[in-house]
C-alpha cells in the first residue's frame, strides 16, 4: 500500500526556548532564511507524501500562514522583480496540501499522533517530528518506505549516538537481520547510561501501520506523565514485528538551544554566500579570548 500522509506533530510549548516561544512556534524558527518546519515538510514532498497533517495548538498559527499562498506578497515580489524569491515563496505553498488539526490538550507526542486518526484512516503513514531536520544523500522516508513494501509492517528509523546522549532520545533493542535493518524486540524512551538495551536512538522519522492507534488508545501515561509513542510502538511488537532502519545521516535536533545554534552554523557553512565570512569571523573569535559569563 502507497504511503500517502505524513503527521506532523507541532503543538509543544517549545519552552526551552522560552520567552522567544510565548507567541512564535519553535518550528517557525529560522535556519538561516527558511522556517525549521519548511524542511521536514520539503522531505515529506520529495518522498511523494500527498498530504501533511499537521497536529498544532493554539499558539501555532503562523505555520499555517508560512504555507499559504499570500498574494500580495506575491505580486509586491513581482513588481520589485525579485523574481528568485518570489519562486522560492511560490513553490512551497503550491507543492503541499497542508490538514491542520489542533490537539487540544497537550498530552504527548504519542497523544498527538492518536489525534490526527480521524484524517489518516486506516493506512500506513509517516510521522515526522516537527523539530528534527535529517540531512542525508538519500530522503530518508523514501529508505523507509522501501524498507515498509517489502515487509508490509512500521518502521523505524534509528542512528548511533554516544552512549552519554541516550537518555535524550528513545532507544531501541533490537536483532540485526541484514545490513543497516533490525527487527526491534525492545524500546525505552530516554532511558539513563546505565539502563540503555543499546545506541540505537529513534530519530524522529517513524513510518507506522494503522495498528499503532489501537495501540495508543491503551498506553498509559510514561516518562514525564505523558503518553509516550515509544511506549506504544513496545505493545505494537507484542502483536506485530517492527522494524528499525539505522541510518548514517545527520541529525540537527533544532529542540535545544544549542541543537538549534549547530544547525544554522552548519548549515551557513554549507552556504556559498555566507561559508567565508563566517569562516574569517569564527576563527577571529576563536583566537580571541572566549567571553567570560559575568557573575554577580
Ligand atoms: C522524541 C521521542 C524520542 C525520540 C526523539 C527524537 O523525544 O519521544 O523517542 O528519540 O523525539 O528527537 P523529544 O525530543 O520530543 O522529547
Amino acid at each position: 500500500m502507497v504511503v500517502r500522509k505524513a503527521v506532523l506533530p507541532v503543538a509543544g510549548w517549545g519552552t526551552r526556548f522560552l520567552p522567544a516561544t510565548k507567541a512564535m512556534p519553535k518550528e517557525m524558527f529560522p535556519i538561516i532564511d527558511k522556517p525549521v518546519i519548511q524542511f521536514i515538510v520539503e522531505e515529506c514532498l520529495s518522498a511523494n507524501i500527498e498530504n501533511v497533517i499537521f497536529v498544532t495548538g493554539r499558539h501555532k498559527r503562523p505555520i499555517e500562514h508560512h504555507f499559504d499562498i499570500n498574494t500580495d506578497l506575491e505580486k509586491h515580489l513581482e513588481q520589485c522583480g525579485k523574481t528568485d524569491l518570489l519562486r522560492n515563496i511560490m513553490e512551497i505553498s503550491r507543492l503541499i496540501n497542508p490538514i491542520y488539526i489542533r490537539q487540544k490538550e497537550q498530552l504527548g507526542l504519542g497523544h498527538a499522533v492518536l489525534v490526527a486518526e480521524p484524517v489518516v484512516g486506516y493506512e500506513p503513514f509517516v510521522v515526522a517530528l516537527g523539530d528534527i531536520i535529517v540531512r542525508d544523500n538519500k530522503n530518508i522516508l523514501e529508505r523507509m518506505m522501501e524498507v515498509y513494501n517489502r515487509f508490509g509492517k512500521s518502521v523505524i528509523a534509528v542512528f548511533e549516538v554516544d552512549r552519554k546522549d541516550v537518555s535524550k532520545y528513545g532507544i531501541i533493542y533490537g536483532r540485526h537481520i541484514e545490513k543497516d535493518i533490525y527487527i526491534i524486540d525492545d524500546l525505552i524512551e530516554k532511558p539513563k547510561p546505565k539502563e540503555a538495551p543499546s545506541n540505537l536512538a529513534i530519530v524522529g522519522r517513524y513510518l507506522f501501520t494503522p495498528r499503532i492507534f489501537e495501540k495508543l488508545k491503551v498506553t498509559p501515561p510514561g516518562k514525564g506523565g505523558e503518553i509516550q509513542l515509544t511506549d506504544a510502538i513496545k505493545l505494537l511488537i507484542e502483536d506485530e514485528a517492527v522494524y528499525a532502519i539505522k541510518i548514517d545521516a545527520k541529525v540537527y535536533d533544532t529542540g535545544t538551544p544549542l541543537g538549534y545554534i549547530q544547525t544554522v552554523l552548519d548549515f551557513a557553512l554549507h552556504r556559498d554566500d555566507l561559508r567565508e565570512d563566517l569562516i574569517l569571523y569564527l576563527k577571529q573569535l576563536l583566537s580571541s579570548s572566549i567571553p567570560q559569563i559575568d557573575t554577580v
